[in-house]
């Protein structure tokens, strides 16, 4: 019976951060609650998992980068009497090209998922939070919310939506006892890249995080209650000098990163 038993959720959980994430709090002994497409890769890491750990892990199969698939998530989850208190919005996806000829299909799904999904869960998951006094939200962010990207505009975007919106409600809830954390990862070795067919950008390029690197760093600044946690020294001070810069240079020196030889 696994009512009354507090849980994270973490989204995007079957591969890179995600999986990692998961890992890793596994190991601290929080009872997970795993979704996204892929049945199979959450159903190894959820065996991997119990083999390992004493904990309760569920897997929920939920494409969220459908209109009330996260609605609907958040409804399984209360009718199984599982508690959340920690939520990892961390499922996510880029595309890579010129706007004008991209999926426009694809850049609606990139939204959903990348913001209203994230948005849904945030605000049918926070009331029981608030009333506990205690939670915390782990929103995956990127490097990428601090200036606009050419050839993945969209992506840019719902990123910067991300830091923005978690910042305020950072701001909103910090005398109700929950916390929210924005984790800025630059580039980072998982499937990422090949999804959104970025991978050949110099941004790729060179010696890269692994997931696990990075899921373990958005833990911990997230144990912390800590609101922007940007990865790694070279991508805090891109970011910094970015905000020194004039935006129309940051923009075209955005788009040298991002353009394929
Ligand atoms: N890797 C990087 O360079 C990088 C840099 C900055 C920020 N990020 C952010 O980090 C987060 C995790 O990405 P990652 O790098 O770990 O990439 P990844 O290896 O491609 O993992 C993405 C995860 O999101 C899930 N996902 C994708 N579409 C989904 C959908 N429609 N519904 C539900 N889940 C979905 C995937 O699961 P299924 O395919 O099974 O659904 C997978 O578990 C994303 O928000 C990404 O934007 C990544």
């Amino acid at each position: 019976m696994m009512s009354n038993k507090k849980y994270t959720l973490i989204t995007g959980a079957s591969g890179g951060i995600g999986m990692e994430l998961a890992k890793i709090m596994a190991e601290k002994g929080h009872s997970l609650v795993l979704a996204a497409r892929s049945e199979a890769s959450l159903n190894n890491l959820k065996n991997e998992i119990l083999n390992s750990y004493n904990i309760d892990v569920l897997v929920l199969i939920a494409d969220l980068s459908k209109p009330h698939s996260a609605s609907m998530l958040f409804l399984e989850i209360e009718n199984r009497g599982i508690e959340i208190e920690i939520l990892v919005n961390n499922a996510g996806f880029g595309d890579f090209g010129h706007f004008y000829t991209s999926s426009l299909e694809k850049q609606l799904e990139m939204m959903q998922l990348n913001m209203n999904s994230l948005t849904e869960l945030t605000r049918l998951f926070l009331p029981k939070m608030v009333e506990n006094r205690y939670g915390k939200i782990l929103n995956v962010a990127s490097v990428a919310a601090f200036q606009p990207g050419p050839l993945m505009s969209v992506y840019f975007a719902t990123k910067a939506y991300v830091l923005h919106f978690s910042e305020a409600i950072a701001n909103e809830l910090r005398d109700f006892g929950v916390s929210v954390t924005v984790l800025c990862p630059g580039p980072t070795k998982t499937n990422f890249d090949k999804a959104a067919e970025v991978g050949d950008s110099p941004m790729f390029k060179g010696k890269l995080p692994s997931a696990a690197e990075v899921a373990l760093f958005g833990y911990k600044k997230m144990m912390k209650g800590k609101v922007v946690a940007i990865h790694g020294f070279k991508n805090k001070m891109m970011v910094f000098s970015g905000r020194l810069a004039p935006r129309k240079i940051v923009t075209a020196i955005t788009r040298k990163f991002m353009e394929k030889k």
